[in-house]
Formats: C-alpha cells, sequence, structure tokens
C-alpha cells in the first residue's frame, strides 16, 4: 500500500534523468521529453500514422469519442444570459434542478440552452495548442471545427511531423488554420495563450508529467481549456492495453506502454489542487473510457479505471 502511495505521487514529480543516446540528432530532448526509447518508437510509426487499418488505428477511432467530449466540454460550459440585457433575449434557466421538471418541459428547456450555447459557440474563435499532436489526426479535426480558429500541433518527433504535415496538404483548407512545430512546449512564449490545449495519449510517455502539465497550464487564456487523455495505473489498464492490446489482439505496437507511467486520475485532481495552479485551475470533468474491439471506444462508468479523458477549466 504505502509503496502504491509513493509510486502515486513519484509520477507526477519531476526526479528521473533524460537518456539522449538513441535520440535522433533532429529531435529535441527537453526537460518535458520522452526518453530516447520512446522518441525512435514514434518515429518508427510515422509513416503508416494515417494508415486507418494500421498501428495507430485505435487512435483514428478514438478519434470520434474525443472530439465529442472537447466539444461537449466547452459548449456545456459556456454561460447562458452573460451580457444579456433585454430579458426577452434571456434563456429560461430554472433556479432548481431541471431533473425536478416532467420531461417534456425539460427536453424543451434543454434543446432551447443548447441550441444558445451553439449560437454562441458559432461566434467563438478559438486558439487551440495540441500537445505531442503526433501525425496530427486530432488537430486536423480540431481545425475543422467551425469556432477553432486557428491550431499549432507541436511534437518533438520529426519523423512524425513530416507524416503530419504531408497528410495536412490533402486538405488544401487545413493549410492556413493548421501549423506544425518541432518544438517543445516549454519552448513556446508564455505570453501566447490559447483557449483550447490538447494533450491526448502522450503524458503516459513523458519522463516528468508534471512539468509538462505545468507548461502547458502557463499558457491558457483565462477561461480556457485543457483536455487531456492517458490511462490510470491499474491491473486492468495492464490488462487491457499491454496484455491485450499490445501482445495477445496486437491492436497496438508492442512496446507503446509502460504501466509504471501511467498516471491516475486521482493523482492529477491531487497535483491540481497541490500546485501553484491550484486556484487558478480546476478540474471539471473525468470520464472514464475503453476500447471495445469492433466497436471502437466507449464510454465506461468510471474514471478511475483504465484510460479516462480528463477537462481542466482556468477559472481565473
Ligand atoms: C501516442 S502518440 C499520440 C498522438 C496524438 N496526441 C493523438 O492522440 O493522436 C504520442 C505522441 O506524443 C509525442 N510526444 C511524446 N512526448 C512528447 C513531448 N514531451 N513533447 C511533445 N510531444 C511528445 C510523441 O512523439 C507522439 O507523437
Amino acid at each position: 500500500m504505502a509503496t502504491r502511495s509513493i509510486l502515486r505521487s513519484a509520477r507526477l514529480q519531476c526526479t528521473r534523468h533524460i537518456s539522449s543516446s538513441s535520440v535522433r540528432c533532429h529531435d529535441i530532448v527537453k526537460l518535458t521529453s520522452a526518453s530516447a526509447d520512446e522518441m525512435s518508437h514514434f518515429n518508427a510509426l510515422a509513416s503508416s500514422w494515417w494508415d486507418v487499418n494500421g498501428p495507430q488505428r485505435i487512435l483514428h477511432k478514438m478519434n470520434f469519442l474525443r472530439m465529442d467530449y472537447i466539444n461537449e466540454m466547452v459548449k456545456g460550459h459556456i454561460k447562458l444570459n452573460d451580457n444579456v440585457v433585454d430579458d426577452e433575449d434571456k434563456v429560461y434557466i430554472p433556479p432548481y434542478s431541471l431533473d425536478l421538471l416532467p420531461k417534456s418541459i425539460r427536453t424543451r428547456i434543454q434543446q432551447e440552452q443548447s441550441a444558445r450555447r451553439d449560437e454562441i459557440l458559432s461566434q467563438k474563435k478559438l486558439k487551440a495548442l495540441d500537445v505531442g499532436c503526433g501525425g496530427g489526426i486530432l488537430a486536423e479535426s480540431l481545425a475543422r471545427l467551425k469556432y477553432i480558429s486557428s491550431v499549432k500541433g507541436i511534437d518533438l518527433s520529426t519523423d512524425v511531423l513530416e507524416a503530419a504535415k504531408l497528410h495536412q496538404k490533402l486538405d488544401p483548407e487545413l493549410s492556413e488554420k493548421l501549423q506544425y512545430e518541432l518544438t517543445a512546449i516549454e519552448d513556446l512564449p508564455k505570453d501566447e495563450k490559447y483557449d483550447l490545449v490538447t494533450c491526448f495519449e502522450m503524458l503516459e510517455h513523458v519522463q516528468y508529467p508534471a512539468q509538462v502539465l505545468s507548461e502547458v497550464f502557463d499558457r491558457v487564456a483565462v477561461g480556457g481549456w485543457v483536455v487531456l487523455s492517458t490511462i490510470n495505473r491499474d491491473p486492468i489498464s495492464w490488462f487491457t492495453t499491454i496484455f491485450m492490446g499490445e501482445h495477445l489482439l496486437r491492436i497496438v505496437p508492442v512496446g507503446t506502454h509502460t504501466l509504471e507511467k501511467y498516471i491516475d486520475q486521482q493523482e492529477i485532481r491531487n497535483w491540481v489542487e497541490g500546485s501553484p495552479y491550484q486556484d487558478q485551475f480546476a478540474v471539471v470533468n473525468a470520464r472514464g473510457c475503453a476500447y471495445i474491439p469492433a466497436y471502437g471506444w466507449k464510454f465506461t462508468s468510471s474514471a478511475d479505471v483504465g484510460n479516462y479523458f480528463m477537462a481542466i477549466q482556468r477559472v481565473k
């Protein structure tokens, strides 16, 4: 028990050193870097990144669920009636739980609120940053959203970023909105603020996740979001992602994951609450998810087991 809790807190501390022995000369080694082994692993996967039936198919399939999640968080937390002067223009917000209302009335109120949120969202122009963007599966989808004005995808793997840039060229509409940069998060200027910073399937590959999160938080605009995904460090995660995913079903390349690098969702919550960011950032939501062969990704009932998504908002 004691060992486990030491492990838990250790995952979010900056205690390990980075070996650079097998990093290619043009890959970048920084405090927030993944290890040399991790980077060679991703470099080798670059050419097949956009093969939807290839080694990264699990990320392609995850894209549906994560896009829904990002949209739900950003849209669902838009404040209604902000700056609306005329009462006629206000959307009705009952001063009690909607669950207390008959279903037909509740549904109508929810539809009205949703329509108003869509209207407000359509006028927004959010700046997004995708950290550890890989070949750009998520970055491209974000850039196609009407309410996103620009997306910057950053990664430390040269080959993977080349694959991202090549694929981007297939859709000329992306040329203005989407940019890729071979850069570490800490090398982006701190006054470059983003309304949405995504960090999917990346924290479980880095040496110092707390350092990455701090650098991410420093670049979020007030009211902005950090949306991430990673994996709880538990036996079920080992069974599903390593034993089944890598070795038995071979849906993920062998060697992709290391159990010790997984991070419990509660560790991130504890870290945020104990960090210098505690007054500015709030963990708004965490939701478990699982890959079900022949179906795809599905939300689960617990964020404490297996894979999860998390949404953190900068409140001030
Ligand atoms: C599993 S892939 C996920 C790619 C993408 N986020 C997605 O979900 O489609 C992990 C990516 O993170 C990148 N990565 C790992 N550590 C990184 C770091 N410290 N900074 C930036 N990128 C990193 C890897 O090069 C790789 O492209």
